[in-house]
């Protein structure tokens, strides 16, 4: 698909991490970007930073995802480029001991199911929103693209650690949902993908940095090559190469130096 100022975007958690340098990577490409976050302000900032559109929207709420996205093609057409970044997670262990009352307790099934409704299903109200409006648009080139998908898995799909029973699950349903609607979607001429991050240097883990400088040198460490942190720049520049490479589908990638997460 080419990629310039000819089509539109809309990144969900755009305002910060790895929805912002989406959205620096595909602006810087021309392309007109509509974010998606609840955080107002830094959302509006950036927008006007890179002359895109800023809606806030829940990704939680069928209801403000429709009418966002209704404002988004309002202001920049039917978008051809869906990149979902933003999540809700929850953590929390299987069954652990706690200390204050001295018995053993389990994550209860309402925290798991927040998390599968904030990672999973999220996920795919975003992409079928995207997959409905793309699907009455015309085609953009000889192949009959019509736009395409990228979601943000985690290594935790398939390495989820200790305490990740939630989010990990979540991740791994995001996994196993790409192939069957890249074959859903084929005749529609729509593509989708998914990016498996490793450790990324985005504001949750930059947190880590102030609140703990020994993990957050160790989390670096682990990576076998290159040893650090992967940079949000490095995320954006994998999303170009999705939206961009037409022969790109149904495919989960990792990006992630090689790490292999252990179980903590
Ligand atoms: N940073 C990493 O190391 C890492 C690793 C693996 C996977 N990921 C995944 O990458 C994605 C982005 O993570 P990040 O590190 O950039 O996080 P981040 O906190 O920097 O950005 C997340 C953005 O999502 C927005 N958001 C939160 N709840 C929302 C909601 N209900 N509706 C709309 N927007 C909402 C936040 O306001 C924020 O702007 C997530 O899906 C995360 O699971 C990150």
């Amino acid at each position: 698909m080419k990629i310039g100022s000819e089509i539109s975007a809309i990144v969900t958690g755009g305002a910060s991490g790895l929805g912002r340098a989406s959205v620096l990577a595909l602006a810087g490409a021309g392309v007109k970007v509509t974010i998606f976050d609840i955080s107002d302000e830094s959302g509006e900032r950036l927008a006007a930073e890179v002359g895109g559109q800023f809606c806030h929207v829940d990704i939680m709420s069928e209801e403000s995802v429709l009418s966002g996205f209704e404002k988004a093609r309002n202001g920049h057409g039917q978008e051809r480029l869906l990149v979902h970044c933003a999540v809700v997670a929850t953590g929390g262990k299987t069954v652990r001991f706690d200390k204050k009352t001295g018995a053993y307790q389990r994550t209860a099934t309402e925290e798991f199911e927040k998390a599968m409704l904030g990672v999973a299903v999220a996920t795919y109200r975003m992409a079928s929103v995207a997959a409905l409006g793309m699907a009455g648009s015309e085609p953009l080139n000889e192949d009959g693209e019509r736009g395409a998908i990228v979601l943000t898995s985690s290594v935790a799909a398939q390495d989820g650690q200790v305490g990740q029973i939630g989010y990990a699950s979540g991740k791994g349903a995001v996994n196993a949902l790409v192939l069957p609607m890249a074959r859903d979607l084929m005749d529609l001429g729509i593509r989708i993908n998914a990016i498996m991050p490793g450790t990324f240097a985005t504001p949750p883990m930059l947190q880590v940095k102030e609140t703990n400088p020994e993990v957050f040198e160790g989390l670096g460490k682990a990576v076998p090559f290159p040893k650090r942190l992967g940079l949000p720049a490095e995320f954006g520049s994998m999303v170009l190469e999705l939206a961009r490479n037409s022969y790109m589908n149904g495919q989960c990638i990792r990006l992630d130096g090689a790490i292999r997460m252990p179980p903590k």
